[in-house]
């Protein structure tokens, strides 16, 4: 099968209840772990790449290792896609070089700048059969006092006026995730009877206006990582530090692939695995040196917990077929 956009797939994660997972890829072992769990479970994906993806590993490279998995997984289709592009040129440049979606991140502009710069986005890439997502609203970030204010959520009154005059295919919505490890303050959290720190919830309510005001639309997840409490455990035991380590409750965010949520991006929890594998096996193996030994148990860790996330969380196992 040849690359894909997300179009097909969307409508039918839309139309079926699932969410497909867009995991991002900066190596040969990321890149095989993901795509193996995909192919054993009959999932459609998306790869994505950031822009700090394409500076360590060269777009030349990522997109060679992307067609080799289609070589190597031919039965589920595969999205090729640029998160969270930072302006035209370096969409334009992904789009050139065979990426079959992209993302103009123009969340941090002024309503009218975001509208203007993805609307060009969107004009070139459907003439060069691309597809594009866009964003409203800001995520959190721990560091960033600013934008765990109120009005960094997504606007619902705002959305249909983007959608339309920019003609975007997707759009990344502000409801509550943010990106990395450390997602919530634990002030911010309750303790469970265990003493693990609970997150308050995501804003359903919003998602549910957005999804009232663009009906049979695909809306994008971002900073979907649950921070396997095992992992961090792990990173924790064999020398890391990692307190506090917070992600979003995969309950949640099934009910959201069960809405009008597309597409689900998850990073910081294949980070997660891989350092968490690679420490322990460090640690428990002093004498060993080659790298083969210590990354073939971390992409295995990567690949069984990409096979949970399409089994129990997205909900897009067996949906290839
Ligand atoms: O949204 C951010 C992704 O996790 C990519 O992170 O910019 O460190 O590659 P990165
Ligand atoms: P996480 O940091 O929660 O994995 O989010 C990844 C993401 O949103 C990539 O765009
Ligand atoms: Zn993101």
């Amino acid at each position: 099968m040849a690359l894909v956009t997300t179009k097909e797939m969307f409508k039918k994660a839309y139309d079926g209840g699932y969410a497909i997972g867009a995991f991002n890829v900066n190596n040969m072992e990321i890149v095989q772990g993901i795509t193996e769990a995909c192919q054993e479970e009959k999932a459609p994906v998306i790869l994505q790449v950031s822009k700090g993806a394409r500076a360590y590993a060269n777009h030349n490279y990522l997109v060679k290792l992307v067609e080799a998995a289609i070589l190597c997984c031919p039965d589920i289709p595969i999205a090729l896609h640029l998160d969270h592009g930072p302006d035209f040129e370096t969409c334009k440049s992904c789009i050139d070089g065979g990426f079959t979606s992209v993302m103009i991140d123009g969340s941090a502009l002024p309503f009218e700048e975001n509208i203007a710069v993805t609307k060009k986005v969107v004009e070139y890439a459907h003439e060069h059969g691309a597809v594009v997502e866009g964003e409203l609203g800001t995520l959190a970030g721990i560091e960033d006092e600013v934008s765990h204010a109120v009005g960094s959520y997504t606007r619902p009154e705002e959305v249909e006026e983007f959608v339309s005059k920019t003609g975007v295919d997707s759009l990344a919505i502000a409801i509550g995730t943010s990106h990395g490890a450390y997602k919530f303050k634990p002030e911010q959290c309750t303790r469970n009877a265990d003493g693990i720190l609970v997150p308050p919830p995501l804003r359903f309510d919003i998602l549910e206006d957005i999804s009232r005001r663009l009906p049979g639309f695909p809306i994008v997840l971002h900073g979907s990582s649950s921070v396997p409490q095992d992992y961090v455990a792990m990173v924790n035991a064999f020398g890391g530090a990692m307190p506090n380590a917070i992600g979003v409750p995969e309950d949640e965010l099934r009910h959201a692939a069960q809405l009008s949520v597309c597409k689900i991006n998850i990073d910081s929890d294949l980070r997660l695995a891989m350092t968490g594998t690679i420490r322990k096996f460090m640690a428990e193996h002093p004498d060993k040196f080659d790298p083969r030994e210590y990354l073939k148990p971390a992409r295995a860790n990567i690949k069984e917990l990409v096979r949970h996330k399409l089994r129990n969380v997205l909900g897009c196992a067996g949906k290839a077929e």
